[in-house]
This record gives structure tokens, C-alpha cells and sequence, in this order.
């Protein structure tokens, strides 16, 4: 029913809590089951001047695939540039989890939206102009 991965990442979550005065939040609501999920994010700069996450974390209160997901996408996207970040599918989390049911898709993508939705709002406090 559900990939080893998905399990794995379950019970053993990167990333949880949230970051004190953090540079950008994303907040959204699963339409489908009600849950919610919150990323929070802080940016800094890499070596080339690059804009980087130089942290994030997460809080839910969504199911087993919620939290495996945002767990998994938090590992994948620290240290990351935004852009990169921002390139980031939804195909590539699915693909990510592995095996789960379908009705289950729409869990793995709520943080994903609710990072894009954090990169949002860190841009929109700096004034940059939205995509
Ligand atoms: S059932 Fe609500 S996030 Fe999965």
C-alpha cells in the first residue's frame, strides 16, 4: 500500500517545528481533507550570491503521506537556491515517495505548495517582483 521510503520518512521526520522570524511562510489547506500544512523558511546567500534556503522546517497536521512528504522535500531543498527550489515538480515528489495509493496524491504535494507559497511570500517582503 505504501513505499518503505514513505514509512521510513514517517516515522523518522526531518525538519519539523517552525523557525523563529523566519524570511518567508506558506500556509495551505488540503481541499480534499481539510488538513493544513505550514513550511517556514529562512533565506541567506551561497558563495556565488546566490540566494540559498539556509534552513527550513514544517509543521502539519495531514496524514502519514503529509508528513513523510514534507520531510522528504525539506531534506531535498536545504541549501538549495530558490530557483532550484522552484523547479522542484510535483512529479518529482510523488516519484520521490514511491509506491502509495492514488487518493493519497494530493497529501504529497501540499508541501510543495506550501513552500512555493513560503518562497512567495519572501519575495513579496523584499519587494521582487512575482512570476
Ligand atoms: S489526508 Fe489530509 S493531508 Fe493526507
Amino acid at each position: 500500500m505504501y513505499s518503505e521510503k514513505i514509512f521510513k520518512e514517517f516515522r523518522h521526520p526531518k525538519n519539523i517545528g517552525e523557525i523563529k522570524n523566519p524570511d518567508g511562510v506558506g500556509k495551505v489547506g488540503n481541499p480534499v481533507c481539510g488538513d493544513v500544512m505550514h513550511i517556514y523558511i529562512k533565506v541567506g546567500k551561497n558563495k556565488k550570491g546566490e540566494e540559498i534556503i539556509k534552513n527550513v522546517r514544517f509543521r502539519t497536521f495531514g496524514c502519514i503521506v503529509a508528513i513523510a512528504n514534507s520531510s522528504l522535500l525539506t531534506k531535498m531543498v536545504k541549501g538549495k537556491s530558490l530557483k532550484d527550489a522552484e523547479k522542484i515538480t510535483k512529479k518529482d515528489l510523488i516519484k520521490g515517495l514511491g509506491k502509495m495509493p492514488p487518493i493519497k496524491y494530493h497529501c504529497s504535494i501540499l508541501a510543495l505548495d506550501a513552500l512555493r507559497k513560503a518562497i512567495q511570500d519572501y519575495k513579496n517582503k523584499k519587494g521582487k517582483a512575482v512570476k
